[in-house]
């Protein structure tokens, strides 16, 4: 009988990622997909590290793994991704739940230690690699709506600002083969994908063939940056909408923002993290940018998408943030106006630079207040953006049915926002019948058009179907609207 492995992701999209790489690791073991925790013969906690508050959540749902043991005495836990990195053997000695702890990079070497880990040992793996960008795996597609997918296209980041411990859980930046990324998007077309989202820590470093100071590793071959990488995804797959995250403001290129408003198929959205509005603290943070070369950067999109969607990441509550540097915060949330943010207390994280250098000194309560005052001025914004789009008709990727109603399905604009259309449209049939009505007229028939010009089915949206869509009202979170004309013309006949 196969055995059956249940991964739960926690932290961002690159979490998501790599569990599809860990499923398709397993699945050449014999393992399949369980529908649920309580299911499996082994559970796999993909963790995050990013803040306190992420580790928490994670360190509550390893203690409910005892009752799952309790219950199935054969299962297995194990602890996946940055938290396994961060603590080490240490999640094995203070949480015995824990048999397997697996760091980003020692994926590939999951069989050995399942071995281990059958023979009743505890088992882990947590070095770091320079190399290691599991580029030939195809990920087995987890939770997939079947219409958007993650790729891969970097591992690890350089950057080491100040407050982040991804460089010292996620190990040193290194790009993955671009034909391996291609042949992945291909496959993806293949299998009825319509969108993936290129990812990485730090997308805008990119580079393939050339190193760091910028030396050509093999003149035979081409050097492929980021906007080389998105031109070349663009032209490969026209039938694929492409997305990507994350940019740098320091690194975000010009050429990047000029192949995106050259295709199409490039979604006209960018997160670009600015994590505090204030020079003084973004050195405090070594982001390599003050507020002017971010506004620039905002420019800069705007000049060459002047439709552009951009969302941003804040931090409240940094090291010797003073209330001046939070009004700058403000401030520069109003000049950019936002579609969207994610925004969060500063969380001191251990080994960072932070944590080495600077006093966690902004009050608890000071921080909370500043966060709230960021969150309002963002619903603002939102409102503001989202309200902008009321009246405009737009492209719509349809995902899903909308968890409020099944009278509804849910789908992506270009620029990222939710928009929520009905799902059945007897639109089109109806125009259409109108016109065999005029048709019939225009011939001299002053009768009803015959039979088979009636309309016989009701259009269903399904997942994957492309509309252009009325926007015709919205709120902070997402847009409504009503379908327009289908771009793909779906299941119908008239
Ligand atoms: N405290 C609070 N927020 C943080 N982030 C990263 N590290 C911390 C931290 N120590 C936020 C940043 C980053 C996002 C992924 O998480 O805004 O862009
Ligand atoms: Fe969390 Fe950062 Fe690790 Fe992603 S890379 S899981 S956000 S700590």
């Amino acid at each position: 009988m196969s055995k059956k492995v249940y991964i739960e992701s926690y932290g961002c999209q690159m979490n998501v990622s790599d569990s599809e790489v860990v499923a398709s690791i397993l699945a050449k073991q014999g393992y399949q997909a369980a529908a649920s925790a309580e299911e499996a013969d082994l559970v796999l906690l993909n963790t995050c590290s990013v803040r306190e508050k992420a580790e928490y959540t994670v360190l509550q749902r390893i203690n409910e793994m005892n009752r799952l043991k309790a219950g199935n005495k054969e299962l297995k836990v194990g602890v996946l991704g940055c938290m396994a990195e961060r603590m080490k053997e240490q999640l094995l000695v203070e949480k015995k739940v824990v048999d397997l702890v697996v760091g980003p990079d020692a994926y590939r070497s999951l069989p050995q230690l399942l071995d281990e880990v059958g023979s009743g040992q505890k088992a882990v793996n947590v070095l770091l690699s320079r190399e290691e960008t599991y580029g030939e795996i195809v990920p087995v597609r987890l939770n997939s709506n079947g219409v958007t997918a993650f790729v891969t296209i970097m591992r690890g980041c350089d950057n080491m600002c100040a407050f982040c411990v991804v460089p010292f859980t996620r190990g040193r930046e290194r790009s993955r083969d671009p034909q391996s990324i291609l042949a992945e998007c291909r496959q993806l077309v293949a299998d009825g994908y319509k969108e993936v989202t290129l990812l990485g820590q730090n997308v805008d470093s990119y580079r393939w063939n050339i190193d760091a100071r910028g030396n050509v590793k093999n003149p035979g071959e081409p050097v492929t940056d980021f906007a080389d990488l998105l031109e070349m995804t663009a032209t490969t797959c026209p039938e694929l909408r492409i997305r990507y995250s994350t940019s740098h403001p320091k690194d975000m290129t010009d050429k990047v923002l000029e192949v995106m408003a050259r295709h199409e198929n490039i979604c006209k959205y960018i997160h670009l993290p600015v994590q505090s509005g204030s020079s003084a603290v973004l050195k405090h943070m070594n982001r390599g940018y003050d507020r002017e070369w971010y506004l620039e950067r905002i420019a800069a999109i705007r000049r060459y998408m002047p439709d552009c969607a951009i969302s941003t990441d804040i931090i409240a509550g940094f090291c010797g943030e003073t209330e001046a540097d939070h009004r700058d915060t403000l401030d520069l949330m109003a000049q950019v106006g936002y579609d969207m943010a994610f925004m969060f207390k500063y969380s001191e994280r251990p080994k960072t630079l932070a944590a080495r250098k600077l006093p966690d000194d902004v009050p608890e309560e000071v921080k909370g207040r500043r966060l709230a005052e960021i969150i309002e001025a963002q619903k603002t914004n939102s409102a503001k953006r989202m309200a902008g789009y009321v009246g405009q008709v737009h492209e719509v990727l349809v995902e899903g049915v909308s968890k409020r109603s099944a009278e509804f399905m849910y789908g992506r604009n270009t620029q990222n926002s939710v928009v929520i259309v009905p799902r059945y449209s007897t639109q089109f049939v109806v125009r259409r019948a109108q016109a065999a009505m005029e048709d019939c007229h225009r011939a001299g028939s002053r009768s009803f058009p015959p039979t088979n010009h009636e309309p016989r089915t009701i259009q269903e949206w399904r997942p994957g179907d492309l509309i252009q869509v009325r926007i015709t009202s919205a709120t902070a979170g997402s847009l409504q609207g009503e379908p327009v004309a289908p771009v793909n013309e779906p299941a119908m006949q008239a």
